[in-house]
């Protein structure tokens, strides 16, 4: 389904507005309403339980979001947590001047891809994308043209020669995508961190940030947490919680928020072992996607050539957004910067006894850090499907359908008496709804013609609807209709609550 029906439809059926619509909204913020938040907890729930409950020596925490302000000088976030800023004086809007070039490459491999698809048409099965690409000469070009704006890119961000990015803009003739305009300001850095006051202490002294990253909530806690839940090498703090970054263009719907929800695992090892866990929660957390239903073509890892200021190596975990790839997740080896820099500037020590070999150490870090929100336009953007379906008397009809994995769904199974003005048939409805309720999240729903209920359900990624007939007051069964498969079967009412229980169990996704 396309981004703008994707995001229409969220509106829709409750599950994202965006925030303060009255006052016609605030950029880049949004609202989960009533399904919305199901489905996030879900995920949320499903990440917990795969990284905090099913490993014995991860446990979580939940830090608050504003810290010493110490914390994020020692983390390099108030000197190192820019963006190149460029503002185009004629439109007055701004831009990532890394993303105007991007966008620029991005233009040019659209038209690479058009030609290879053309290409792909006209030659059938006998066609060799690799070799095409290679060869030809008006794509070799353009891939040229990528390569070297690209390499320019890496090498102006590496070296923050914000000059140097200026000039590359301008040799692409890079023109502001709303006014066409090529009248640029200089590009500057821009910090992404927000910043607020604390009521009892005037001026900078009492500058706080509201967190960029949750991960240094975790840092400052290692030794408390070690200590406290007596954990030994290797072990890993887990979060999830509240982040915020003044983007410079957040845009792309809940791609990219001012205020958004993080997942993170800080897994701290023996300082050497850090690759051995990179490749190894690389691996883990790729699988943890694939779980859900991620099909492995939606997913790529992405190893990043210009590294963060704390990362020896870093990859992302890309999903085919309806946008194009991005970063979905990312894992980051953190070597011992973050813990040696809190050790520095606060003067505590942060340092592992190992029992092992009699030493104290800094331990190393292996991070895993996954956007919530973006989880969450991952799980729709694939789940939401319009199809077409063979209705009651045999024709096909279109239906918009959500095709969550069961254990996310928001709601897990809606009960419908067959017709609402009969009153047996709408009591017997509300005891299975009753129930249901202690063992899964259901819904009663009586309105509209039983087909359109159907739809309804499909639309808000319901796996399993029971409908209470005629013949449930003979013989104390109902149907349970399954969302994918549109298949119906007869189940006893006392059985009904363990069927759907099992059907929609988090269990199930986690092998052994
Ligand atoms: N502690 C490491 C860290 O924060 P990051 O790559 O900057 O690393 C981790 O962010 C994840 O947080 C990203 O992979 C993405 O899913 C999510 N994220 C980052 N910025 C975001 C934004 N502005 N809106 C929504 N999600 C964001």
């Amino acid at each position: 389904m396309d981004f703008k029906n994707i995001i229409s439809h969220c509106k829709e059926y409750g599950f994202i507005y965006q925030s303060s619509e009255i006052y016609d909204g605030l950029a880049a913020a949004y609202d989960y309403g009533p399904y919305g938040v199901e489905l996030k907890n879900n995920i949320k729930q499903y990440w917990w339980k795969s990284m905090v409950q099913m490993h014995e020596n991860i446990v979580g925490i939940d830090a608050s979001i504003f810290m010493h302000p110490k914390t994020w000088k020692a983390s390099g976030h108030v000197d190192a947590f820019n963006d190149p800023l460029v503002d185009n004086k004629d439109s007055k809007k701004r831009y990532r001047a890394d993303q105007l070039v991007e966008g620029y490459a991005e233009k040019i491999e659209n038209k690479i891809q058009k030609d290879v698809d053309k290409a792909k048409k006209r030659f059938g099965d006998a066609f060799d994308e690799q070799e095409f690409r290679s060869t030809n000469g008006r794509i070799l070009e353009r891939q040229a043209k990528i390569d070297s704006a690209m390499t320019l890119l890496g090498t102006h961000m590496k070296n923050e020669d914000m000059a140097g990015l200026k000039q590359l803009i301008e040799d692409l003739e890079i023109a502001c995508p709303d006014s066409g305009s090529r009248n640029w300001t200089d590009v500057r850095q821009f910090n992404l961190m927000f910043s607020t006051q604390l009521g009892n202490i005037a001026g900078e002294e009492g500058k706080l940030y509201l967190r960029p990253e949750t991960a240094q909530g975790i840092f400052v806690n290692f030794l408390n947490v070690q200590k406290s839940t007596r954990q030994k090498l290797p072990f890993g703090i887990a979060q999830i919680g509240k982040a915020f970054r003044n983007e410079i263009v957040a845009r792309q719907f809940i791609f990219r928020m001012r205020e958004f929800e993080q997942m993170e695992m800080q897994f701290f090892i023996k300082p050497g072992a850090e690759m051995d866990w990179y490749k190894h929660w690389k691996a883990a957390r790729l699988e943890w996607h694939k779980a859900l239903g991620v099909p492995a073509d939606h997913l790529r890892y992405h190893d990043h050539d210009n590294l963060a200021h704390y990362a020896n190596a870093a990859v992302d975990i890309e999903f085919k957004f309806p946008f194009g790839f991005r970063e979905l997740e990312g894992i980051h080896s953190r070597t011992d910067f973050d813990l040696s820099s809190h050790q520095e500037l606060s003067g505590k020590k942060l340092q592992y006894f190992d029992p092992q070999t009699n030493e104290s150490y800094v331990p190393y870090v292996v991070e895993t850090s996954i956007g919530c929100d973006r989880m969450f336009l991952a799980q729709i953007s694939l789940a939401l499907q319009e199809e077409k379906v063979p209705d009651a008397d045999g024709k096909e009809s279109k239906r918009t359908v959500m095709k969550l994995h069961p254990a996310v769904a928001p709601v897990k199974c809606a009960v419908l008496p067959l017709l609402k003005n009969r009153e047996e048939l709408v009591n017997a409805a509300k005891d299975v709804t009753a129930k249901l309720k202690p063992h899964v999240n259901v819904q009663y729903d009586e309105k509209d013609a039983i087909g359109r209920r159907y739809r309804r359900q499909d639309a808000i990624g319901t796996p399993y609807c029971v409908t209470v007939d005629f013949d449930t007051l003979e013989d104390q069964t109902v149907t349970i209709r399954d969302r994918d498969t549109l298949e119906q079967t007869r189940v006893k009412i006392e059985d009904v609550a363990k069927i759907i229980g099992e059907k929609v169990d988090m269990s199930g996704l986690f092998p052994g």
